[in-house]
């Protein structure tokens, strides 16, 4: 205990240093901000729970675990001595350090795939500055320099703390409200993987949802947010995600608590996020906690004020459609309103929701679920008690912690760029069109879902590069593979027995090596630029999905062909022994 005092006391120092360099360079560097409208997962497709929706998860295999693995977590020191004064020091602080007005149009950024390097960020903060952006939703999942027992939940790749406070400083300089993510009930994959949290799982066999009737979750969450508070003790909003909480009333203490106090899983939804933001208040007074809204769309409006939730809370309402239903959200609205809340959030999205193994973004989708919101935002009149605090453009990585990645984040800049713009402007009209193609140096082509030109944005080599592989790498080699003589003269039992004739060969030798010229040197260098940006980690996890299947494909088809073609047809049972002719 007395260690962690300590501990947070230097911290607190630091930050408070970090603080004054900051806010005399944000006061230095500051420009207007610019005046915009504003802007999650249609695509996360499995129901939470049977509580919530009546189409089921797919049932994925069940885990073979352990139990050995499993290590008991240690008691939990008690927060509530130590932080609540310190933090209210910094929260006097931040107030000055605030310029922005009116509702946020927040980027997010999805850490939990590919994971972009802080060097990005030093070309990608200005960028976005200059869209229009004025804030960042900042998804750490697993690239948080967790410490002490929280230690374990870091990739091996995340960041460092110097990292963050870069990422804070440039944060500061674009004048990008810094606004952390922190997942805290559904979608903890990233902490319920490991063997030592798996009594924590609502459901034992899979990793999705914390257990909020287990007492040590609760204490969990509380050591995570206050790490990250820690770092950001500035932050105004605090996003605690809460979304699609798989399973939740399906552990024997959730059934348990439901029975004793007579409640419905959504009492312990609204129980379990009440107590986690009210956390996050007492430790940092002023703060306003947002979570994704769609647990509580099937909630009645005194479900929700009897928990407390809405004087401390404000909701993100998400869709990532090309159409929104507005006499839906309006209904959401309404609910929300009579429920009490003062604050929303809308979330749009401008990549990472069209498509689980989505690798080329489209462009037009994304665009019209912006003039979608901004019908939306049009309407906020209807709801004088509700005030529009921003709109976040998610920009998600992969669907879960366990999925494929979706398209790259350089993949989607255009699309970023369109959607920011169309907010500016309420339309993608000439004059947003216009910008766009000065600050990217590509001019958007909606039909061919492409941005066309000099590109000069960063990542652009690799926006290049993966439209390149996008349009023709299976299909270049799948368009040999379909070639007459390659199907007719060179099968898997002529492969196998190096028994073909070399003139059939020759008919497509040429084209195989030409590809083989291509696609061999056009790799080493893609990986070479995303490298540039990405961890190893990330660029082996997007190589074995988008690439290495082609490019064996087509290595061996090489290999064979020039192997086989020296047999010169030969009988197979010679070249067994591997006796070639003079
Ligand atoms: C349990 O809750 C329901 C609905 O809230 C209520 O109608 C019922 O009377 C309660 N039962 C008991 C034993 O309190
Ligand atoms: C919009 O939602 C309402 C209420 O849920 C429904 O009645 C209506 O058919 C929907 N409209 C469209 C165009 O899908
Ligand atoms: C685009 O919309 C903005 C905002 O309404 C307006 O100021 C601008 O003139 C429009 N540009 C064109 C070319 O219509
Ligand atoms: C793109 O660059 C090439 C070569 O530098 C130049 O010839 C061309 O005019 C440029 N195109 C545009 C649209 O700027």
């Amino acid at each position: 205990m007395i260690n962690r005092v300590m501990d947070y006391k230097t911290l607190i120092r630091l930050l408070i240093g970090c603080l004054a360099v900051f806010g005399a360079a944000r006061l230095y560097f500051s420009q207007i901000p610019e005046s915009g409208v504003f802007a999650r997962k249609t695509m996360h497709i499995s129901s939470p729970g049977k509580f919530w929706q009546t189409d089921g998860i797919g049932e994925p295999t069940m885990l073979d675990v352990n139990p050995s693995l499993q290590t008991i977590m240690k008691k939990p020191k008690n927060y509530k001595n130590v932080k609540n004064p310190k933090l209210r020091v910094l929260g006097s602080l931040k107030a000055k350090a605030r310029l922005h007005t009116g509702p946020l149009n927040v980027v997010h950024l999805d850490l939990k795939g590919a994971a972009p390097k802080v060097t990005y960020f030093q070309k990608l903060f200005p960028l976005i500055s200059s869209l229009g952006a004025n804030g960042i939703l900042m998804e750490y999942e697993d690239m948080f320099p967790y410490e002490g027992k929280l230690g374990i939940l870091r990739s091996s790749y995340s960041y460092s703390e110097d990292d963050i406070e870069e990422i804070k400083s440039l944060a500061n300089l674009y004048n990008l409200e810094l606004i952390p993510l922190v997942q805290v009930f559904g979608h903890l994959e990233f902490v319920l993987k490991h063997g030592q949290f798996f009594d924590l799982r609502e459901v034992y066999d899979f990793p999705n949802s914390l257990n909020p009737s287990h007492p040590e979750s609760l204490q969990l969450i509380e050591e995570m947010l206050t790490q990250v508070l820690m770092k950001h003790p500035q932050t105004k909003w605090f996003h605690i995600g809460a979304d699609e909480v798989y399973g939740l009333g399906e552990s024997k203490d959730s059934k348990k608590w439901m029975k004793q106090n007579n409640r419905s899983e959504g009492n312990l939804f609204l129980s379990h996020v009440t107590k986690v933001c009210q956390f996050l208040t007492e430790l940092s007074p002023g703060i306003k906690p947002i979570f994704w809204e769609d647990m509580l769309r099937k909630l009645g409006p005194n479900l929700i004020i009897e928990s407390g939730l809405p004087s401390i809370a404000s909701p993100v309402i998400w869709n990532y459609g090309a159409e929104i239903n507005l006499s839906q959200i309006g209904q959401l609205l309404s609910n929300y309103q009579k429920a009490g809340f003062q604050n929303v959030w809308f979330a749009s999205a401008f990549k990472g929701a069209s498509g689980v193994d989505q690798r080329w973004t489209p462009l037009n989708l994304h665009l019209q679920n912006h003039l979608a919101w901004i019908k939306v935002m049009a309407s906020m009149s209807k709801y004088p008690s509700l005030k529009l605090d921003g709109i976040a453009l998610t920009g998600w990585q992969r669907y879960e912690h366990h999925t494929v990645l979706c398209e790259l984040l350089p993949v989607a800049i255009p699309s970023l760029a369109i959607c920011l713009n169309t907010l500016k402007y309420g339309s993608f009209n000439r004059t947003a069109e216009n910008e766009v193609e000065k600050l990217l140096g590509c001019k958007v082509d909606l039909n061919a879902n492409s941005c066309n030109g000099n590109l000069s944005f960063p990542g652009s080599e690799v926006y290049k590069m993966v439209k390149k592989i996008h349009n023709e790498l299976q299909q270049s080699i799948g368009k040999l593979n379909q070639d007459y003589f390659v199907r007719g003269s060179f099968g898997p039992y002529q492969r196998k027995y190096n028994f073909a004739s070399p003139r059939n060969i020759g008919h497509f030798l040429g084209t195989l090596t030409n590809l083989m010229k291509m696609w061999d040197p056009f790799m080493e260098t893609f990986k070479k630029e995303m490298m540039d940006i990405y961890f190893s980690n990330s660029v082996e996890e997007w190589m074995e999905e988008n690439v290495n299947q082609h490019m064996d494909n087509l290595r061996s088809l090489n290999e064979d062909a020039n192997r086989i073609i020296k047999f010169k047809g030969q009988e197979r049972s010679l070249n067994q022994i591997n006796y070639l002719p003079k």
